[in-house]
């Protein structure tokens, strides 16, 4: 899994990269692999792949990978004998020698090392002089561990390297420790500074870039170096790690104390970065350092050429864009491949030495080693040395990439429009025609509002009809009530009156016909009033020889008071009976005329 190039490593560092913005593919491998492979444990991943795809579903993960990566391991007066030659040597030259100083800590994690720097020159200004003459700046690319730094308070563990009698003048006691005091915090500028991409801090006296180098691979510690020499004043001091060689700064730094690793910046070195315009040796224009930084830090690959065409200066974003190595300073154009890819620069060169005049070769398409397509506008200007005589060129390739980019997508943009525009004028029509439907349809439903409106008001109308026969109906059934209760009155009070009569009751029309027929009539000849009545009195068939009934009753109908009538018959069981039947005029509207007969029947056994 470690081998020493390994696709699916690389893989995940880009990913890592493209998700979160941490570049750490210039990193030294077997460490980096080492740190990665153990949070793969902790989670369980058992190669690239499967932590690829961790980090895809758990983002948290990548707090902790962070973590892992960029051990802030520090301490105060960390490799003490380091700090006793800075405390002695270094920091007195560079007093001697500066009214103010700047300082650098590059990857200072928690912050115990710019602490350490501040304390030591406290001690040897004073802490009046300190705060006026000394500007400390710290960064770290690890924001957690800036953080921890800007709160400057420490366990008295984290203190134990501190000389007691610096503890007690520098820190004091705090919720949880001791506070390095806030008057020479505020010495101490904090920021984030990715060493990988960010620019470096300019014009620094002292450089303390201690066990941070070491994370990286070569080429890029040698990129960070040559910032380095940018960013020292000359003769500004660099102190790396004791684990660190400087392998790769050998010719911008020379030995100050190797055994302390501690370097100054080498004046021998500083013609490989000139540009040919910059007066002779000697003879020093105001201003010339910040020429030099202002080529190496321009925003577009610059190359300056002299007039034998060898490479006499390539810019940081030259260097790193076609991957030139600052060894290539003062090799022959035509050894490199940059000569002659993305374009023959050559012929550009000698096109512009002709004619005195800048060659510009626009939309150059070139391939990254990584893949991606760029474009470059490639010019090359000619650079007037003293007199008549061309010093050299210079070679500038602006990046285009963006500007084409947007270019396409403005086509691409003008084309959808275009598009959209004949969609929206074939939509309109479409509108226009739905509209006409739209409007013969409106019309269809007004005709059919109207018509239902009148439907509306005839069934209002016939609503207003129903209510009120509704109401007379209301009135009509409570009358009804009223009646049906009076008849029920009525009937209730005849039928207790009937039976009441201690004689049998048979009550007939003036047809003969039965209509009242008594309970003890009932109990008497053994037949129900609702099977007596409705039957003419003649047709019933009793105990009673009803024949004899016919004359009494027919002369009471005609107004005659008639004696009773004494008739044998039998009851309902069939015993002699001995009947005397009464006869009486039922009144009905007409007083001279009766509605009919009542017959009063009483009964007496003969047996
Ligand atoms: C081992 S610590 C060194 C701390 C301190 N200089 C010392 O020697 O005590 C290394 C530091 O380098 C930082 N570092 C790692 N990669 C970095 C980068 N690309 N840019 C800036 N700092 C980085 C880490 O975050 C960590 O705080």
């Amino acid at each position: 899994m470690s081998s020493a190039v390994d696709l699916g490593f690389e893989k995940l560092l880009e990913f890592v990269r493209d998700a979160r913005g941490f570049d750490y593919t210039g990193y030294r491998r077997p460490t980096l692999m080492r740190r990665f492979e153990k949070r793969m444990q902790a989670v369980g991943s058992p190669d690239w792949d499967a932590y690829h795809q961790y980090l895809e579903s758990h983002p948290d993960e990548f707090v902790e990978l962070f973590n892992v990566i960029l051990i802030n391991v520090t301490g105060f007066f960390r490799d003490e004998e380091t700090w006793t030659v800075v405390a002695t040597e270094v920091i007195p030259k560079l007093l001697e020698e500066h009214e103010s100083i700047r300082v650098w800590s590059a990857g200072c994690a928690s912050g115990e090392e710019p602490y350490t720097i501040s304390m030591l020159f406290a001690e040897a200004l004073g802490e009046r002089d300190y705060k006026k003459r000394v500007k400390i700046y710290a960064t770290d690319v690890d924001e957690g561990a800036l953080a921890e730094a800007r709160e400057a308070v420490y366990s008295s563990r984290q203190l134990a390297d501190v000389p007691e009698a610096l503890r007690e003048r520098y820190f004091l006691p705090a919720n949880d420790g001791f506070a390095f005091r806030g008057d020479l915090r505020r010495t101490v500028i904090f920021g984030r500074n990715d060493l990988h991409k960010d620019p470096p801090i300019s014009r620094v006296d002292l450089l303390v870039s201690r066990n941070t180098l070491m994370y990286f691979g070569s080429d890029l510690q040698e990129r960070i170096l040559a910032n380095y020499y940018f960013a020292l004043n000359r003769g500004g001091f660099l102190v790396v790690g004791k684990a660190e060689a400087l392998q790769k700064g050998r010719q911008l730094f020379k030995p100050y104390n190797l055994k302390r690793r501690i370097f100054q910046r080498d004046g021998a070195a500083e013609p490989a970065f000139h540009v040919p315009s910059r007066p002779p040796k000697g003879i020093e224009e105001p201003g010339a350092d910040l020429g030099d930084a202002a080529f190496e830090h321009a925003p577009v690959a610059q190359l300056v050429i002299d007039p034998d065409n060898r490479v006499v200066a390539v810019n940081q974003v030259a260097r790193a864009l076609f991957d030139l190595k600052l060894r290539d300073i003062g090799r022959p154009l035509q050894d490199l491949e940059l000569s002659y890819r993305p374009v023959d620069i050559r012929s550009l060169i000698d096109e512009t030495r002709r004619n005195l005049r800048s060659s510009v070769a626009k939309d150059i398409a070139w391939e990254s080693p990584k893949g991606t397509a760029r474009w470059f506008d490639v010019s090359v200007t000619p650079l007037a040395g003293t007199g008549e005589r061309l010093a050299g060129v210079s070679v500038s390739f602006v990046d285009a990439t963006i500007h084409r980019a947007l270019e396409r997508q403005l086509e691409h943009a003008r084309r959808e429009l275009q598009t959209a525009y004949e969609e929206l004028q074939s939509t309109v029509e479409e509108l226009e025609t739905t509209n006409e439907e739209l409007q013969s349809t409106n019309e269809e439903l007004e005709t059919t509002n109207e018509e239902l409106q009148s439907t509306n008001e005839e069934l209002e109308t016939m609503n207003e009809e129903l209510q009120s026969t509704n109401e007379e109906l209301e009135t009509m059934n409570d009358e009804l009530r009223e009646r049906t209760d009076e008849t029920l009155r009525a009937n209730w009070f005849l039928t207790s009156v009937l039976s009441s009569i201690q004689q049998a009751v048979v009550v007939v029309d003036d047809e003969l016909r039965v209509i009242g027929w008594s309970s003890q009539a009932t109990d008497l000849f053994g037949l129900r009033d609702d099977e007596a009545e409705g039957q003419h009195l003649l047709n019933i068939d009793v105990g009673l020889p009803v024949a004899v009934l016919r004359e009494p009753v027919r002369r009471t109908l005609a107004g005659v008071d008639d004696a009773p009538v004494a008739v044998e018959g039998h009851n309902r069981r069939g015993q002699p009976v001995h009947y005397t039947v009464a006869f009486a005029p039922l009144a009905g509207r007409d007083p001279e005329r009766p509605a009919g007969v009542i017959l009063l029947l009483t009964a007496e056994r003969t047996d």
